[in-house]
């Protein structure tokens, strides 16, 4: 290995604040143990949920994932300060010694920020193009991020090519993977199948539902799912509340029903879709990281009017974590019955439910449609090198990336 690895290192209590830090004593790495894998990123994207997975990254063990290799210089071989996160993406498989994955495949999966090749052992999954992390001290983590998706060489002509698959795979392909959870397996097409809700509460017949954040990759998912490949248990409307800047761009998706000012109001915007005064319908919140706890509010409002109304909790926005917050935020409003959504624990019981190979057949071939479709005015925004991670995840910060723009790296 010629290159001189980088990686990105991140403030872990003020993520805004990063360094990219070279590794020059590890362009010759150790023997690769047995059954293991090196790999080495090459494509990942910054959304939202890298920012997620910061914020709450005690809680879920993802600052452990990819520890600060033993030769990290000073201030940054301080583990308490600081810490490096993940991202989803393609890795080349630079060496191997197991059976079955050859050195210079690739595999999808849950990726450190940076240049320096990875080592992992591995297992064979029971789907036949899986492999399974079995390396001790990843077990803490929840299942989802040990299972990587192996693809042959031939991927690396997409990615030499910076193809838009290849960029949705990184930014969309596991926000589409929770987004079918929840329609397939959550609020089901058959509500008496849910994996954790009970027929009513699954039920989205007829529905009104509101997303917020409806630009993320993962509620963008949704309402495609919800769209084009929903059969039964539809909903009446499907409503996307945005901000203001994120309106244009929704409305030229065509995947929502209506698109409304986060600003608007909440009564209005629901009055507006039918003439009749059906306060029993059903109402659904989906949150998927609306800003400044905006979608409590609208639950507010919408649960003092409309007594059936659910809200579900998928994601958070992104904001400053030095900021001081400005004003009076709105709260949870009480009553409100709520649902949460964690992929992984809706993953685990999906294959329960279905069988694991059956799962992800069904999964890859919903995938392909939104993959082969691709989504209405969306930019696929390619950069090159860890600087453009860095310059990438500063936009983000600044808030200058839009919902209709996906950062998507070659590095
Ligand atoms: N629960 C689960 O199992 C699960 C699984 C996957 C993802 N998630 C979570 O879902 C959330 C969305 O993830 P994603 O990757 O799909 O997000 P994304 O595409 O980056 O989301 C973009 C949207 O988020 C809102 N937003 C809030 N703060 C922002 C900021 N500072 N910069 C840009 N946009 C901001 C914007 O909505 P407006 O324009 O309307 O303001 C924007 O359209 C994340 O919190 C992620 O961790 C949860």
């Amino acid at each position: 290995m010629s290159e001189i690895p980088v990686i990105q290192i991140l403030d872990k209590k003020n993520y805004f604040k990063q360094a990219l830090v070279p590794y020059p004593n590890s362009t010759s790495l150790p023997p690769l143990t047995a059954s293991s894998l090196r790999v080495r990123t090459e494509v990942l994207s910054v959304t939202s949920n890298n920012f997620t997975y910061c914020k709450i990254g005690d809680v879920f063990n993802w600052w452990a994932v990819h520890p600060l290799p033993p030769n990290t210089p000073a201030p940054y071989d301080d583990g308490a300060t600081y810490g490096r996160i993940s991202a989803w993406g393609y890795a080349k498989v630079i060496e191997s010694t197991f059976a079955g994955v050859s050195a210079g495949s690739y595999v999808w999966g849950y990726l450190p920020i940076g240049t320096l090749p990875l080592d992992f052992q591995v297992r064979r999954g029971a789907v036949a193009d899986q492999v399974i992390v079995t390396e001790p001290y990843r077990q803490k983590l929840l299942p989802i991020y040990n299972r990587y998706t192996v693809f042959p060489a031939s991927v690396g002509a997409q990615i030499a090519a910076k193809t838009d698959g290849v960029a949705y795979d990184s930014f969309l392909k596991l926000m589409h993977l929770t987004a079918y959870l929840m329609s397939q397996f959550m609020y089901s097409p058959d509500p008496t199948r849910s994996l954790n809700l009970t027929p009513a509460q699954a039920d989205l017949t007829d529905a009104t539902v509101v997303a917020f954040a409806p630009g993320s990759k993962v509620g963008l998912a949704f309402a495609y799912l919800l769209q084009n490949q929903r059969t039964a248990a539809k909903p009446r409307h499907v409503i996307g509340a945005a901000s203001e800047a994120s309106i244009p761009f929704l409305r030229g998706t065509g995947l929502y029903d209506s698109v409304a000012s986060t600003l608007s109001d909440p009564l209005t915007t629901l009055a507006s879709l039918d003439s009749s005064e059906d306060t029993d319908r059903k109402v659904v919140i989906y949150d998927f990281g609306g800003r400044a706890g905006v979608a409590w509010k609208w639950a507010a409002a919408i649960g003092a009017r409309y007594p059936k109304t659910r809200y579900v909790v998928i994601g958070m926005e992104v904001a400053d974590p030095e900021a001081q917050a400005s004003g009076e935020r709105p709260e949870k409003p009480d009553g409100l019955e709520i649902d949460q959504v964690m992929a992984d624990t809706l993953l685990t019981a999906a294959m329960g439910q279905v069988g694991e190979k059956e799962f992800f057949e069904g999964f890859e071939e919903s995938w392909q449609g939104l993959r082969g479709e691709g989504i209405k005015g969306f930019k696929v925004n390619w950069g090159e090198g860890m600087e453009s991670v860095k310059e990438g995840w500063d936009r983000f910060a600044r808030n200058e990336v839009t919902a209709a723009e996906g950062l998507v790296f070659k590095i």
